[in-house]
């Protein structure tokens, strides 16, 4: 199912900045109950990345009618959010009259196995760097050649996440997802100052980790750090958390901190989803 600039088609035109440029921004959401979840902190998020961009921001009350128009009926699902900067332009010169595209895509629920909540996923790390760029860093750009090429370094069905550093070696978030890990009792996650993306779920268990007064460190950290961590987890917003069971060699216990935040990200998607 389809939305493009509120009419149900799909056809985009060629001339579209966002598929001449990948001049724009998406945000992926998960539904549940025929309901968005975490709709407002995405539309933020989105809005936050066009005025970064200079992209005039849509109606904020037009997106959150139709993303919820779209959602309801669907029991799981994942909604896609695509803004770009539209038609035209001569060469990489914006048009004077900016007219953003905007496109929603219902697509079916990516259908993972439970042990990958339960028991863990396994991790590796990835050779491609992602670029510093303080401009583009937080944002959900749709420029992911980064991360697109790190996903090809792998074709083994049994490694689901690969760890990707920048170029001064920080470890920054996944390929997919952002990374936390635990250490003597403190919750630690890398500083995207430099690069990677701003997750929703980062920021909630970010939240998550002030309410319940869990220590929080957000820092610069290297490989060494994470491989010496007692728990290793990776969030995003359509596979919630995932512990890090084993990663290249070193192996970790799915350990209290990850099971606590689970439970509370848990609690709040049922809230999300009976609003
Ligand atoms: C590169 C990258 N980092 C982080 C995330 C997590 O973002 P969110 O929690 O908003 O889903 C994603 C999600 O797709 C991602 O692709």
């Amino acid at each position: 199912m389809f939305l493009l600039n509120g009419e149900s088609r799909h056809c985009v035109d060629v001339s579209d900045r966002g598929f001449q440029y990948g001049d724009g921004l998406f945000e992926t959401i998960a539904v549940c109950n025929g309901r968005p979840l975490f709709l407002q902190r995405h539309l933020n998020r989105l809005l936050a990345g066009c005025r970064r961009l200079l992209i005039p921001p849509p109606d904020l009350s037009l997106l959150e009618s139709e993303a919820r128009q779209l959602s309801a009926g669907a029991d799981r699902a994942v909604l896609k959010l695509m803004v770009t900067r539209g038609i035209g332009g001569r060469g990489y010169r914006q048009p004077d009259q900016i007219v953003p595209t905007r496109l929603f895509s219902l697509h079916p629920s990516p259908n993972y196995p439970d042990s990958y909540q339960t028991d863990g996923i396994v991790a590796r790390f990835c050779e491609w760097r992602l670029a510093i760029n303080p401009g583009l860093a937080g944002i959900k750009h749709m420029n992911r050649l980064e991360q697109v090429l790190a996903r090809a370094e792998w074709w083994d069905e049994s490694v689901q996440e690969g760890l990707m550093f920048d170029s001064n070696d920080c470890i920054v978030e996944g390929t997919m997802s952002n990374l936390f890990f635990a250490k003597a009792g403190i919750l630690h996650t890398p500083l995207l100052v430099n690069c990677g993306i701003e997750g929703i779920l980062r920021q909630i268990v970010i939240e998550f980790a002030i309410r319940y007064g869990l220590g929080l460190a957000e820092n610069h950290f290297n490989k060494q750090d994470v491989l010496e961590a007692d728990e290793v987890f990776v969030t995003n917003s359509v596979i919630g958390v995932w512990p890090v069971k084993q990663l290249e060699n070193q192996c970790f216990d799915v350990g209290r901190i990850t099971r606590d935040i689970q439970q509370w990200y848990a609690g709040a998607c049922e809230e999300e989803a009976n609003l």
